[in-house]
C-alpha cells in the first residue's frame, strides 16, 4: 500500500507540473524533493463545496464559518477533539442532521456546483448519492444479501432477479468481503463478526452507486486487524468514490487520507495535505492537537 507521504509528494509534483501547464508527470507518485504543501488541484472543480456553514441545534452554535472545498477522488480526514462538530459537519453533506428538530443551517454546500439544500432538491437521491457508514456497523436483521440488496429494491435500481443478485455480488466484492461470505449469502447479516458487519454496511452503502462516501469513525469499534483491512478498502475506493472519513486516530488519518481538515470548537482551523498537517501545519493548535498535546 502507497503511504500517504508518498501519495501527499505524487499530489504536489502533479499541482507543480500543472501550474506550469505541463502533462501529469509519469511516476508522479514516486517521492519528489520537499516543497512547500498546496491543496490538490487548487484550481480544479471540487466535488463538494462548503462556504460559510453555521450549523444550529435550536439555539446552539456548533459550526462556525466553516468553509472547505472537498476534491473527488481524494480521501479528506476530518479530526479535532470529541464534540468539535466533525459529526455535525458530516451529517450535513447528505442533509443527514434534517432529521433532527429544531436545526438550521446557514451558509452553502455545493455538490457538483449544486446547492444541496435548494427547495428543488430530492433529498432521498441526495442520500443516495452520498452514502453514509456510521461508527457502530447497523446491519438490518435480514441476511446478508438483503442488506445488500434493500437499496436497489427501494430505489428500484434492478430490472430481474439476475441483475440484483450481480449487483450484490459486485457490491460485496468492492467492500472487500464476499470472499467471506460468498457460501452463506442467506444467513442473518447479525452473524457475521463486528469487522464484516462493517464491511456489509460498506456494500450496502456502495450497492446504491452513490458518488460520495461517508464515514464516521468507521473502525473504531475493531480491532487492529479488521481495522487495517478498513483501511485498505478505503484506499482502494477512492479510485472510484470521493471519501470523508471522521477519525480520532492520528495515524489512521495519517495512512488513509489525502487531505486532513481539523476542527476545534464548531471551527475549521486549517485543511491542507495530510503530510503537512502532519509534519508542519500552519497553526500552533493543529500542531498541538496532532502531536498529542490536548484532545
Ligand atoms: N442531536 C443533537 N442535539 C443537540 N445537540 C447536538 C446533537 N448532536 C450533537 N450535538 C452537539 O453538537 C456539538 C457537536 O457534536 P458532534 O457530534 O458533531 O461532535 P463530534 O466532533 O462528532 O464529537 P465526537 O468526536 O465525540 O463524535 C456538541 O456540542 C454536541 O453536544
Ligand atoms: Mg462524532
Amino acid at each position: 500500500m502507497e503511504t500517504a507521504t508518498g501519495y501527499a509528494r505524487g499530489m504536489l509534483l502533479n499541482a507543480e507540473a500543472a501550474k506550469a501547464g505541463q502533462p501529469r508527470a509519469p511516476g508522479a507518485d514516486s517521492p519528489a524533493p520537499a516543497r512547500e504543501s498546496v491543496v490538490p488541484n487548487p484550481e480544479s472543480d471540487p466535488k463538494i463545496a462548503v462556504a460559510g456553514l453555521n450549523f444550529y441545534y435550536g439555539p446552539n452554535r456548533v459550526l462556525d464559518g466553516v468553509t472547505l472545498k472537498i476534491h473527488p477522488n481524494q480521501v479528506t480526514a476530518l479530526i479535532g477533539p470529541s464534540g468539535c462538530g466533525k459529526s455535525t459537519f458530516l451529517r450535513s453533506l447528505n442533509r443527514m442532521n434534517d432529521i433532527v428538530p429544531g436545526t438550521r443551517v446557514e451558509g452553502s454546500i455545493l455538490i457538483d456546483g449544486q446547492d444541496i439544500y435548494a427547495p428543488s432538491v430530492d433529498v432521498v437521491d441526495l442520500r443516495r448519492r452520498v452514502g453514509m457508514v456510521f461508527q457502530k456497523s447497523n446491519p438490518f436483521p435480514k441476511s446478508i444479501f438483503e442488506n445488500v440488496a434493500y437499496g436497489l429494491r427501494i430505489n428500484r435500481m434492478t430490472r430481474s432477479r439476475e441483475e440484483l443478485g450481480g449487483r450484490v455480488e459486485a457490491s460485496l466484492k468492492a467492500a472487500a468481503l464476499w470472499d467471506e461470505v460468498r457460501d452463506r449469502l442467506h444467513a442473518s447479516a447479525l452473524s457475521l463478526s463486528g469487522g464484516q458487519q462493517q464491511r456489509l454496511c460498506i456494500a450496502r452503502a456502495l450497492a446504491v452507486e452513490p458518488e460520495i462516501l461517508l464515514m464516521d469513525e468507521p473502525a473504531s469499534a475493531l480491532d487492529p486487524i479488521a481495522t487495517q483491512r478498513i483501511e485498505e478498502l478505503v484506499y482502494q475506493l477512492k479510485d472510484r468514490y470521493t471519501i470523508v472519513i471522521v477519525t480520532h486516530n492520528m495515524q489512521q488519518a495519517a495512512r488513509v487520507s489525502d487531505v486532513t481538515a481539523f476542527f476545534w470548537l464548531g471551527k475549521l482551523i486549517e485543511s491542507d495535505l495530510t503530510n503537512k498537517i502532519f509534519t508542519a501545519p500552519a497553526e500552533k493548535l493543529t500542531e498541538d492537537y496532532v502531536t498529542g498535546r490536548f484532545g
